[in-house]
């Protein structure tokens, strides 16, 4: 049986701030790429949105495709300052991160992440769905926290739409620089079980079972290999590990082998 495809996602969120740094830093990341065997690891690369287009006519290689970090729920019209599904596309997108616990945390409901999710199918991108808790509690509430989050921002969805869902379990204790450490792998894998359950019971097995599942929160060169080998997870979601270049594709190797 062919492996899964390991998805490693990088979202470089707010950085960096120059044109100039952003092409040396995807230009070094594409050069170090090309040299792995990423037979069954897709390497997709979420940069601010602005650098998508240039990224796409300047250096698009078979080894990285391009996602967007957020899109908006409408198709066009006048909603100033924001970039449908479709326009992200036509600049270079073939993913689409959604409900980013940053993003909620500026307001997003759980009903707009729906829409964006629903948005994102429509023009043919894949949406990154994001869900996780912001405490970790002993009773376990945590649980129904994450369930409620999930049947909501996949709402309104068929069981034939799970073929192009991806869901990355982000726990938001474990996002950023103040965050201590990443989820232990056991914990990941049993939360990660738990996910993977939700959707069969909302959308039944057949469908769900292929469902790629994703961690992220402070995944770094040093914690990837345990994550991925024990963490019954198909790739990560990876933030400022993602700007270290060295780091990142010695990251990127890492997930191209199995053992
Ligand atoms: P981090 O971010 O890897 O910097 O913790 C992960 C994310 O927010 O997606």
């Amino acid at each position: 049986m062919a492996a899964r495809k390991r998805f490693i996602v990088a979202n470089w969120k707010m950085n960096p701030t120059s044109l100039a740094e952003a092409k040396r830093l995807f230009s070094a990341l594409k050069k170090s790429s090309s040299k792995l065997p990423l037979k069954d690891v897709l390497f997709v690369l979420c940069p601010p949105s602005a650098y998508l287009g240039i990224f796409k006519a300047e250096y698009e290689g078979k080894k990285i495709a391009l996602g967007t970090q957020d899109i908006f729920y409408e198709s066009s019209g006048a909603f100033t300052g924001e970039q449908s599904a479709e326009l992200l596309k036509s600049v270079g997108a073939r993913f689409a991160i959604v409900g980013h616990s940053e993003r909620r945390a500026l307001g997003e409901t759980d009903d707009m992440v729906a829409r964006k999710v629903a948005a994102a199918l429509r023009a043919g991108l894949r949406p990154v769905v994001c869900i996780g808790e912001r405490v970790r509690d002993e009773r376990g509430d945590y649980l129904h926290f994450l369930e409620e989050e999930l049947r909501a921002s996949l709402k309104g969805l068929s069981p034939q739409n799970l073929k192009d869902i991806i869901v990355a379990y982000e726990p938001v204790w474990a996002i950023g620089k103040d965050a201590k450490e990443a989820m232990k792998p056991a914990d990941v894998h049993e939360t990660t079980l738990f996910v993977r359950k939700i959707l069969a019971e909302r959308f039944g097995r057949e469908h769900s079972r292929g469902v790629p599942v994703l961690y992220g929160g402070s995944v770094s060169l040093s914690n990837a290999g345990a994550l991925l080998a024990r963490g019954g997870i198909d790739g990560l979601l990876i933030g400022r590990e993602s700007l270290d270049v060295k780091n990142f594709s010695e990251l990127l190797s890492l997930a191209g082998k199995r053992t």
